[in-house]
């Protein structure tokens, strides 16, 4: 009863931002993402009945406290969809990905979790099975499920049973690069699950972000299809502005950004001006992905790296969805 899982992280570039079910994690609108192979989790998980209590060790220690307790209570839904009451399980996890700095180590982490539990348990489930569990453990996680182009349809039942994610296409239609800016002062102070409730529940300007988003995922996917780097860089680098503008209407308004955040942002913009195509878009942290094309990578790089503030630049190419080891 013993499974190993690789996922890799993805980011969103029409984003998921706000739920219309905290318990079942069900979200009030679709997201789009690319699945990046540059950053991935592997978990192999291993149920024993010589356990009397989960093991979570992640990057060679042990966890205790609220991230232990986030896996556990997601193992017992696994427990439960796999009618294996009382079985407990060794998890053990390396994270390729930096954490707690809006790279979504959740998505890899959440989506290998799941894979290799559910393998472990010899559940059998489809890819489309997979993604409605993984998306109960973190949102943006049931994306990972798929490599290349995916798309999380949000669905309209109370149950959950059709909001799931699926690919739109394959990490093989599109070079398309992103590039990972780290800056120096990354640990965030508002993580996106409280973020997005607060938008959800005070932001002003909440209406106006769902209003927005059926025309973006249309253009979005148009964009991808076509293969066209501006049309789908300018939808997604306006569909994040639009997500972080909701938080400056909440009560009381917060942002992710800092200095660092829109001198990224403005070298980004400056690359464009001289006619370097490129395109940011952010999650719910400081940090910045660039979106650029192959024969701009060098210069992308270079430019990003000189911006003060930025400390490390992680070049990622399109990834694949969940493999078994
Ligand atoms: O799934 P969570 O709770 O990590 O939320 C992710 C939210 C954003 O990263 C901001 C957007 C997205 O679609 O990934």
């Amino acid at each position: 009863m013993k499974a190993t899982a690789k996922a890799h992280t993805n980011i969103a570039l029409i984003k998921y931002w706000g739920k219309r079910n905290d318990a079942l994690i069900l979200p009030t609108n679709n997201s789009l993402s690319v699945t990046l192979d540059g950053f991935y989790t592997e978990t192999t998980v291993e149920f024993d009945k010589q356990l009397v209590e989960d093991k979570f060790i992640l990057d060679d220690e042990e966890v205790t406290g609220d991230a232990y307790k986030r896996v556990t209570e997601y193992l017992d839904l696994i427990r439960e969809y796999g009618d294996m009451k009382g079985l407990y399980a060794r998890v053990n996890s390396t994270n390729a990905v930096p954490t707690a700095a809006g790279f979504a180590s959740s998505a890899s982490g959440f989506a290998a979790l799941a894979a290799a539990a559910t393998k472990a348990a010899d559940l059998n489930v489809s890819d489309v099975e997979l993604s409605k569990l993984t998306r109960q453990g973190s949102g943006s996680a049931c994306r990972s499920i798929y490599g290349g182009f995916v798309e999380w349809e949000k669905g309209e039942k109370e149950d959950g049973t059709d909001s799931y994610a699926k690919e739109i296409a394959p990490q093989s239609h599109w070079d398309l690069r992103v590039a990972a800016v780290v800056l120096n002062e990354t640990e965030k102070d508002i993580s996106s699950r409280e973020g997005m409730k607060r938008t959800v529940d005070t932001s002003e300007f909440y209406d106006g972000w769902l209003a927005g988003i059926p025309a973006d995922i249309i253009e979005i996917k148009a964009g991808i299809r076509a293969r066209d780097f501006n049309r789908v860089g300018s939808v997604a680098e306006a569909n994040c502005l639009k997500m972080h503008a909701t938080t400056l209407g909440a009560k009381p308004p917060f942002t992710y950004w800092t200095d660092a955040t829109m001198r990224v942002m403005q070298t980004v913009q400056s690359l464009r001006k001289k006619g370097v195509s490129a395109y940011f878009t952010i999650d719910a942290g400081p940090n910045v992905k660039v979106l650029y094309q192959p024969e701009s990578e060098e210069e992308v790089e270079k430019t990003l790296r000189e911006t003060e503030g930025v400390s490390d630049v992680i070049l990622s190419h399109v990834g694949a969805g969940i493999s078994y080891l």
